[in-house]
């Protein structure tokens, strides 16, 4: 196993080399005499443990350790210093450094021991953030199913706009993943520690809705028994979701405006402007600009929120993720239920794929609830749809998609070259608007034609 690396910085030789000499045998040391060639070799190579005198000529020791605090490994840093006091100690872990050891008193064992037990800090918070991560990609786009190029282009755009700060709009018709999708930025951003908070805007009348979102004072109106902290307030560190922020009315509008601008608001029934560091995410399934049109939102909010806007597409508009969506519900279900289900049976497919979806995903996913509690066999069969989905898909569908559709064992791609077939034959071979009816660019059709060999379509 590797040893751990140690950096020591002192001016005075002595104790340099006593303590290179004590702490050689379970330690890479190396050895610097003032700060400027420490922050050299620390910018050069991670280190485990900074051990810094605290006076010496030139960079102190607290702004090396400042210095290697701001670094992208930052080592573990103990200051020591000639003489110890209570104050020092404390100025110097406000300064950053993780421990102190007074010099005069050192021991060779006991800082040993310090230094050993820094280690083990070390080693545990990496292995903290490492956790971390996974959690942060098990939470993130990972739960978001979808392979067509709408939703292609709407993974790219979240994983661009969550490191930010900016405010992200998120439009979409009802039950097209927007809230799925909120939660997804702010798992993959910096704040996805911090509160995710979500207000559903149109469920309070307006003056519960000011005081949820930004608390209130004793007897700021009545009922009002106890101060109250608004939602501002606790999502603070993290994200705010807004949801149907449409239907919001205009005063807590121009509120929302001022904390988009300047970050501050007041507690209803308080004189006292409070700040707080909070990221919006808003949604609403209206058509916001119509809304502006007709003098019903503002439009300097508007602007405010859409600095980053998201357009989820209807699943109609999907292609074949509807069938992705099925199986992924199917098995959610299927479990849940404690059923063995393992397909979607081809004319049950047919029928998903042949559906409007005006509730979107939602839709769905009530639809295969009711299929897995229905179902009878190990497979989802027509019959199994609630009568709905079930109802469109007579005679629809070409003879050349039902010829594909009809094989047993049916599978994604079976079901996007019959669905190809199908856009291409309602379009009359035009390969734009059959591109624009599945819900794929015209380039990707043109390669799923060429890998399904369908090119005399
Ligand atoms: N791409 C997707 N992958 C997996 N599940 C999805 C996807 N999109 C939506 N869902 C699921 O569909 C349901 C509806 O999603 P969500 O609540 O995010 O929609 P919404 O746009 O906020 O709806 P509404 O406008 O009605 O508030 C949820 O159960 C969600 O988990
Ligand atoms: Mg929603």
């Amino acid at each position: 196993m590797l040893k751990p690396t140690v950096l020591i910085v002192d001016d005075e030789k002595p104790t340099r080399e006593g303590l290179r000499a004590a702490l050689e045998d379970r330690y890479d040391v190396y050895i610097a005499e003032d700060g400027t060639s420490a922050i050299r070799l620390l910018e050069e190579d991670p280190f485990d443990v900074l051990l810094t005198d605290l006076r010496m000529p030139g960079v102190g020791g607290l702004d090396l350790i400042k210095r290697a605090k701001s670094l992208g490994m930052p080592p573990i840093c103990i200051l020591m210093t000639a003489y110890g006091s209570e104050e020092m100690a404390v100025d110097a872990m406000r300064q950053g450094a993780d421990d102190y050891i007074a010099k005069g008193r050192l021991q060779i064992d006991e800082l040993e021991m310090r230094i050993a037990r820094a280690v083990r800090t070390q080693e545990l918070e990496s292995e903290n953030r490492e956790l971390r991560t996974q959690v942060d990609t098990k939470f993130g786009l990972e739960n978001v199913i979808g392979q067509s190029p709408a939703m292609e282009e709407i993974f790219e755009i979240v994983q661009q706009v969550a490191p930010a700060r900016a405010s992200v709009l998120v439009l979409g018709e009802s039950g097209t993943g927007k809230e799925l999708i909120a939660k997804a930025i702010h798992n993959l951003s910096p704040r996805a520690k911090q509160p995710l908070v979500t207000v559903h805007c149109a469920a309070l009348s307006p003056t519960l809705l000011e005081s949820e979102l930004f608390g209130h004072e004793k007897g700021a109106f009545t009922g009002a028994h106890e101060r109250r902290i608004g939602r501002f307030e606790q999502a603070n560190g993290g994200t705010l979701f807004l949801d149907e922020i449409g239907e919001i009315d205009q005063a807590i509008q121009v509120k929302l405006l001022r904390f988009l601008g300047e970050r501050t608001f007041e507690r209803v029934g308080s004189s006292t402007t409070q700040t707080a560091d909070v990221r919006l995410i808003a949604a609403t399934n209206r058509n916001l600009e119509e809304e502006v049109a007709k003098g019903n939102f503002r439009e300097d909010l508007f602007f405010r929120l859409r600095v980053v806007e998201m357009y989820l597409p209807p699943l109609r508009e999907r292609g074949t993720d509807v069938v992705l969506l099925a199986k992924a519900f199917l098995n959610e279900y299927a479990r849940e239920n404690s059923k063995t289900i393992e397909e979607l049976h081809p004319d049950a497919i047919e029928a998903l794929l042949n559906h409007e979806w005006p509730g979107n995903v939602r839709e769905l996913r009530t639809a295969l609830e009711h299929a897995v509690v229905l179902c009878r066999g190990n497979s989802i069969t027509l019959r199994d749809l609630p009568p709905s989905v079930r109802g469109e898909s007579s005679g629809m569908t070409h003879p050349d998609a039902k010829a594909v559709l009809g094989k047993p064992d049916l599978t994604v791609e079976d079901a996007e070259k019959a669905l190809i077939i199908r856009a291409l034959k309602e379009c009359q071979g035009n390969r734009t608007k059959a591109a624009a009816k599945i819900g794929m660019s015209r380039r990707t059709l043109h390669r799923k034609l060429h890998t399904y060999n369908l090119h005399d379509l």
